[in-house]
């Protein structure tokens, strides 16, 4: 999720730590701190900016060889001060720092409180430092023997580094699902979540893999897995730029969070989903089941993409529990006095947390009795905190302007709640709720494979990037993914283009259509399928360009479309969440061809704070 720096050598620590730190804040963070490790264990730690950690270290006392530090994006806890990693265990010996998420963190919270720990912070972290204290005191074994058994114990992802005081100069390491990098130096090592805090010192790297344990000496690295074998490391020369390791390789955040998805659709349905056993874990939803269940009316609020995703939950809610929802633009909803009652509920969707429209619209709301459940992936941003109930999305710091990785994680937390209210509700039975459960766990591997090879849709950018406008079309659940790739391409590339649902075009819109019209269909297989094979065959008939994204083995649209982007099978409910990613790739390789700054698009701010 965020960043982690370490270093033990002949160098003063903090420094290269601080400098490290920086070097990660382009992956975005809420808060930061370092642990420094020499005759006794220094920890300081603060919210807010790493500038503002250093501030708060001035003519404290930083003197180490060894140190750990972290830049923070809040999973467990909101991001505060006592939040902050690193964390230190009850006995003041051990300190860590971690990236991920330990899915099993309450009910070993619950053994530990049991057995008299208290906890300073909400962190999950904090939970597994004081687990591998605890197994370190009653099994008399060594902090990397204890380490070795916590893990066993885990569930969740995490990159660990974790110091101890008796141990100085030792800084031990462990990684599943989170990176973890070792830079090789001469009577020094430099660990982080990636190579970027590393390359000015060695170009010599270690890529620690899942399941490994790391214990880093100044003059040794010894490379472990959980049952306690020593593995070789594997030393590779780094070839990239610090610009190319920022993007992990990628050639721009928003790409590299494009293919971020099939990770970031895993972590929201991590510790949430498990389709073996049909069950949807949700405490904010069954918290407030009642509340969810007798809605009279939803109200999805937000703007922009989030607004699509919203539209998508109005097909998703009342088709699954038959709850009539109205979906709402926020700047309009603040102002328009609209009628609110008491017992209806609110869902405000929002990547940051921070838009000012969406925000104001909900204190409005909240003033006149309604309940309100925030989806949001900024931990403990503002929306989240003015909400009564909630659920993040865990789709990680998204840094491209456009949003896309955040996009599909709201629609998979909207998917979840509506499958989970609608079984609670009875409106769909066992056999769908099972059938839902099992076709949204799919789907990060489904998204992985239209991922595996975007050279046609690089092609059909490159066919298409002189067009002076687009229309995007689709019906049911696939019209409000044409209006989020028509949103996505005027965002990226400055055409102009307009989602519609495909059936309004004979009133007026089809007027447009002409040989220089591209139209790209959403048209995967639904029981809208024979209806949009009639409304490709319009535009035909018009001259006009059809782009399709069709379901892969149809052969009637694409035997149809000027260019098909192919996309797996999949339920109706969930197929946004596969044909929205085409979309992404193509406004984004349009906006390559055209030579535009696609993390940072004119006139645009990734988050709208202001109205
Ligand atoms: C989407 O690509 C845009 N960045 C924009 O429409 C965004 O979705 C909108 O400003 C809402 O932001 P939020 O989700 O952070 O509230
Ligand atoms: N889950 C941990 C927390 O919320 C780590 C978050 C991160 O990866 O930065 O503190």
């Amino acid at each position: 999720m965020c960043g982690i720096v370490g270093y033990t050598g002949p160098r003063e620590a903090y420094p290269i730590i601080l400098k490290g730190l920086k070097r990660l804040e382009y992956r975005g963070y809420d808060s930061s701190g370092v642990a420094l490790l020499n005759a006794d264990l220094k920890v300081y730690k603060k919210k807010g900016k790493v500038a503002e950690l250093e501030e708060s270290v001035v003519g404290k006392d930083v003197h180490a060889f060894t140190g750990i530090g972290h830049t923070r994006w809040a999973t467990h806890g909101e991001p505060s001060d006592r939040n902050a990693h690193p964390h230190r265990s009850k006995s003041g010996n051990l300190a860590m720092i971690h990236n991920g998420i330990i899915e099993n963190y309450a009910s070993i919270k619950q053994d530990l409180q049991k057995k008299g720990y208290e906890f300073k912070s909400d962190t999950d972290t904090e939970v597994l430092l004081n687990f591998i204290e605890d197994i370190k005191e009653n099994n008399n074994c060594t902090t990397e023997q204890a380490l070795r058994i916590a893990l066993k114990r885990v569930v969740g992802a995490y990159c660990v580094l974790l110091i101890d005081k008796d141990d100085p100069e030792t800084i031990i390491a462990a990684r599943k699902g989170s990176p973890l990098v070792i830079g090789i130096g001469k009577g020094e090592h430099f660990l982080a979540s990636d190579a970027s805090p590393i390359i000015e010192y060695t170009k010599e790297v270690v890529y620690v893999n899942d399941y490994e344990i790391a214990i880093v000496k100044p003059d040794e690295l010894i490379l472990k897995n959980l049952g306690n074998e020593k593995q070789t490391p594997f030393i590779q020369k780094l070839d990239m730029e610090l610009a190319a390791i920022e993007k992990g390789g990628y050639d721009h955040f928003m790409l590299k969070e494009i293919f971020d998805q099939p990770g970031s659709i895993f972590d929201c349905l991590r510790g949430r989903l498990n389709a073996d056993a049909g069950t949807i874990t949700m405490s904010g939803v069954e918290n407030h089941l009642p509340s969810l269940i007798n809605a009279q009316r939803i109200v999805m609020v937000a703007c922009g993409t989030s607004w699509h995703a919203g539209l998508l939950a109005e097909y998703l809610f009342e088709d699954i529990c038959r709850i009539p929802v109205e979906v709402e633009y926020a700047s309009e909803f603040r102002y328009r006095n609209p009628v609110i009652n008491k017992g209806d509920v609110i869902i405000a969707i929002s990547q940051s947390g921070e838009t000012a429209d969406t925000l104001v619209a909900l204190e409005n709301a909240k003033e006149k009795g309604a309940f309100i459940f925030g989806v949001v992936n900024a931990v403990g941003s503002s929306i989240a905190r003015m909400s009564n109930a909630g659920a993040y999305t865990h789709a990680g710091p998204e840094i491209g302007v456009a949003s896309t990785k955040a996009f599909t994680g709201q629609l998979a937390v909207l998917a979840m709640m509506a499958f989970k209210i609608g079984y609670a509700k009875g409106t769909i039975d066992e056999k769908r709720y099972q059938h839902l459960l099992t076709e949204l766990w799919n789907i990060p591997d489904k998204v992985a494979q239209i991922l595996e090879d975007t050279s046609n849709i690089q092609a059909i950018a490159e066919k298409y990037k002189d067009a002076a406008d687009f229309l995007y079309l689709g019906r049911g659940y696939n019209f409000p993914v044409a209006l989020e790739g028509a949103l996505k391409l005027k965002e990226i590339s400055y055409i102009h283009a307009e989602g519609y649902p495909a059936a309004e075009m004979k009133h007026g819109p089809i007027a447009l259509v002409d040989e220089n019209l591209p139209v790209v269909f959403v048209a995967t297989k639904d029981k809208y399928y024979e209806k949009i094979v009639s409304n490709v065959q319009e535009i035909k008939a018009r001259k006009g360009k059809v782009i399709a994204v069709a379901t892969e083995g149809d052969t009637v649209i694409p035997g149809m479309a000027d260019d098909v982007m192919y996309v797996p099978d999949a339920d109706e409910a969930l197929a946004p969440l596969l044909s929205v990613i085409p979309l992404q790739l193509l406004s984004y390789y349009i906006g390559i061809a055209k030579g535009l700054d696609v993390d940072k698009p004119r006139n645009l701010a990734k988050s709208v704070t202001v109205e």
